[in-house]
């Protein structure tokens, strides 16, 4: 019978299986979704199409071994929604029957991937019961989805208070029970949490659950921070010590939560990230928020960008982190299409931390210290209070009696900041200086530190180096707590940058949202610092990283969903990309904490600092549909099996050319031309939609590229009606003045009319 079924699968080739091997291997399969679904019907509700695929696996491998006995491969999950096919351990002789079963489109193996507010929604010019936050716009319909390392279900941000309506009835998730947590956790704020462990424990052993919950429970505090960044209810008072004080709430702070744990100690496998957002899209979320990353590859082998894809298709839109490798170029991830990929920059808040010098220099670093400033106290650096490697104030390296009552000054790196300030602290001493090197730039980051102390830019680095090597060094360090006004935003130097490694045709990242130093909800049982030795207990922490900018996009989008329920995810992209801003509030361009580079570039920022207030009304539209996103990928001559793998099968590209490249109807511009070459130039056509006022007439106002001569065809855009759609088209030419140089050209191409400016930058790069 098995065998019978298996054969209305298989096809037989001639094929022989060569390698012999018994190590199992933990697998993603993605299958034909036609050829699923029509399985499943013959079988009728008996069987399941993956039973099938993997009796057939369990024959095929069997007979190649001579008809031994062989083990059934392990299933871990079964895809049906966001993507088609299943994740099993299998042999190599597994994998390689593979190839025979009808309906086989690729494997690749599974893979760790990393988890990469009080002030933000006021810096995001968002006001309660005004504009975008009007009761019309609250009503409490939306879901946002989030893939993560679970969440603290007790934490006042995720209260149901305030929250009347019923969930909206095409909600089919559930409240997992499992380790501490029933579906009593579970309310009308937080409306669903699922736990994935199985291709984790597969790779990493069974989770240890006296450090970790096998269950949607939180134990580091990454997912209880992005889901109340998102979605937070509105708490006053929150505060870090007394820092960063204010009313905390998420961007959408009426948006229901739903957390897909997929992320533990160890890392976040790929097979249970694909669980999670497959269970997400067919659970009925509208937004996915990511705070996830692994390296950049090509999109048919990168299975969030395919899951992604899917969702994409299902009306689901996707915010993902650009990732924390910056400031080197083409280290972004999360860089298809469809995607809207989520730098990180700061605020306009600071916690300075005030060093003054025996010698009369004062300098300004940031703290989240909230103890009382210091006297002006003898002043040593590590390395000559200790051993050589002194100078990091790594564990058990400073001598007591060098350091007694003074302020000892370290350099980052080797360990944690609080880490740094625990030894000097153990060791006697009254104080630090967190010193950056040039390479870190003028970023600083704040710790929540134990004894009193300042982290300081590269530039007064220097200068305080110098300093401890003359005759008795003093310091003091004076707190002033919380305070706004600064230059922002400023690109974090961390925020990975563009163009893509693979397939730089768009613009990535796309936009930048704040993710420096974000106040948001935390476990009570997760030290603020999360070291071991830290016993303190906080509601709230201030981290940083895109992985917290991600999650303010993604609270964005669902408030613009919420406002404009029949845009698309490609249309709410559209228009948080068009409206973004490139100067920061003293009126000059958004700068970048990238050494040596003064002002940030769309590699940085992609289209600039999201504004939502702008986005819900950008005038213009820039739309794509699912099936545009396979033109494109034909475009860039993916070969069928590549096709099927990203379509489930279900699509094959036509053998003329439907779209270039450069005409997928992005709202930006990537333009590559050949070094050296003479000649280069390039075409792109859009299509805008009005979403505004019904009679408008827009202008282009082009910004070129240095040494790119810029043509739009037409240079006036007349719209009548609502909902027209009209096109142009933008020729590029290369000058030659650049076509040696291995710099981008940026600019920029904006339609102007009487009420809106719709924004598209241009980057134009030669190789
Ligand atoms: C295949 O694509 C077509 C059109 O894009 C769609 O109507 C159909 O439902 C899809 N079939 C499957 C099995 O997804
Ligand atoms: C280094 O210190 C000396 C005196 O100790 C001073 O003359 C010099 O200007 C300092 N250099 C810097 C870069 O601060
Ligand atoms: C934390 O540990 C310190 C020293 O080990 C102790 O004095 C303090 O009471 C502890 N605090 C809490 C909140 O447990
Ligand atoms: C795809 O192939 C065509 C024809 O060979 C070529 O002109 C084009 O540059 C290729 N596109 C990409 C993205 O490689
Ligand atoms: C660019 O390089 C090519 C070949 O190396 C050379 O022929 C051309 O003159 C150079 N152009 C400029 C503007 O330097
Ligand atoms: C570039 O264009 C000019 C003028 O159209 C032409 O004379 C020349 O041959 C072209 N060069 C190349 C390398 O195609």
């Amino acid at each position: 019978m098995v065998y019978r079924l298996s054969s209305l699968l298989v096809v037989f080739m001639a094929a022989a299986i060569s390698i012999a091997s018994e190590d199992k291997e933990i697998y993603v399969v993605h299958m034909d979704k036609a050829k699923t679904t029509a399985l499943d019907n013959i079988l009728g509700d008996s069987k399941k199409w993956y039973e099938v695929v993997m009796d057939s696996i369990t024959e095929l491998s069997a007979e190649e071994d001579g008809g031994e006995e062989a083990s059934a491969p392990e299933l871990l999950y079964t895809y049906e929604t966001a993507i088609t096919g299943f994740a099993a351990r299998l042999s190599n002789r597994q994998l390689e029957a593979l190839n025979k079963v009808d309906g086989f489109l690729s494997a690749v193996p599974d893979e760790m991937l990393s988890l990469q507010t009080t002030h933000s929604p006021q810096f995001l010019g968002l006001k309660f019961g005004e504009g975008l936050l009007t009761s019309r716009n609250l009503a409490n319909d939306v879901i946002i989805g989030f893939v993560d390392s679970g969440i603290w279900p007790e934490h006042a941000s995720f209260k149901d208070g305030g929250m009347k309506r019923p969930v909206p009835s095409r909600w089919k998730g559930v409240c997992e029970e499992g380790t501490r947590f029933t579906a009593k956790n579970c309310n009308m704020k937080l409306i669903g949490a699922r736990a994935y462990y199985k291709g984790y424990e597969a790779a990493a052993g069974k989770i240890d659950e006296t450090v970790d919950f096998r269950s949607a429970r939180d134990s580091q505090g990454h997912g209880t921070h992005t889901a109340s960044t998102a979605a937070g209810q509105m708490i006053d008072g929150a505060s870090l010590f007394g820092m960063a004080k204010g009313v905390a709430a998420g961007m959408s702070s009426t948006a229901r939560i739903a957390e897909y744990k997929a992320c533990y100690s160890r890392g976040c496998a790929s097979s249970d990230i694909l669980a999670a957002i497959d269970q997400a899209v067919s659970d009925g979320v509208d937004v996915l928020s990511l705070s996830i990353g692994g390296s950049s590859k090509p999109y048919y082998t990168d299975v969030l960008a395919i899951a992604s894809l899917g969702a994409v298709q299902h009306g689901v839109f996707v915010a993902a982190a650009a990732g924390n490798s910056g400031p080197s170029s083409s280290t972004v991830v999360n860089a298809a299409p469809w995607m809207m990929t989520v730098a990180a920059s700061t605020m306009d808040r600071s916690f300075p931390a005030i060093v003054n010098l025996g010698n009369g220099q004062t300098f300004e670093g940031e703290s989240l210290y909230s103890g009382k400033s210091t006297e002006q106290l003898p002043l040593v650096y590590g390395e000559s209070a200790g051993r050589a490697i002194a100078k990091y104030c790594s564990s058990g390296t400073l001598s007591p009696a060098l350091v007694k009552g003074k302020i000892v000054v370290c350099e980052r790196g080797i360990n944690g900041g609080v880490e740094k300030g625990q030894e000097v602290e153990k060791a006697g001493g009254a104080g630090m200086l967190l010193l950056n090197t040039a390479s870190q730039g003028e970023e600083i980051r704040v710790d929540p530190h134990v004894l009193p102390a300042s982290a300081l830019g590269a530039s007064a680095s220097i200068s305080i180096r110098n300093y401890t090597s003359s005759g008795n060094p003093t310091a003091s360090i004076v707190f002033k707590g919380t305070v706004f006004g600064k230059p922002a935003p400023v690109m974090a130097s961390f925020s990975s940058r563009g163009p893509a490694l693979k397939e730089p045709y768009v613009i990535k990242p796309d936009v930048t949202a704040p993710g420096v130093n974000i106040l948001a909800a935390w476990p009570p049982t997760v030290s603020p610092s999360k070291i071991k030795s830290d016993n303190r207990s906080v509601l709230f922490n201030v981290i940083s990283g895109t992985s917290m900018s991600c999650p303010h996009v993604g609270g964005l989008a669902a408030i613009l969903k919420e406002a404009h329920k029949e845009w698309s995810p490609a249309a709410i992209k559209s228009a948080l990309m068009t409206t973004a801003y490139t100067l920061d509030n003293k009126k000059a361009p958004i700068s970048d904490m990238r050494p040596n580079s003064p002002s940030a570039t769309p590699f940085a920022y992609g289209s600039g600092h999201v504004d939502p207030e702008k986005a819900s009304k950008p005038g213009l539209i820039y739309d794509i549909t699912y099936v545009d996103y396979l033109y494109y990928l034909c475009s860039l001559n993916y070969s069928s099996s590549q096709m099927a793998t990203i379509s489930r099968g279900n699509f094959s590209c036509p053998t003329y050319t439907v779209l270039q490249t450069g005409d997928l109807n992005y709202p930006s511009f990537a333009v590559l031309f050949k070094r050296n070459s003479e000649n280069n130039s390039a075409i792109c056509k859009r299509t805008v939609t009005n979403v505004g006022y019904p009679r408008t007439a827009y202008v282009a106002q082009v910004h070129e590229p240095e040494g790119v001569p810029i043509i739009v065809k037409p240079k006036v855009l007349k719209f009548r009606r609502a909902g027209q759609k009209l096109s142009y088209e933008v020729r590029f030419a290369d000058s030659g003045k650049k076509s040696n140089s291995s710099d981008p050209s940026f600019g920029s191409l904006v339609w102007v009319s009487i009420k809106y400016t719709v924004r598209s930058p241009i980057a134009v790069t030669w190789k």
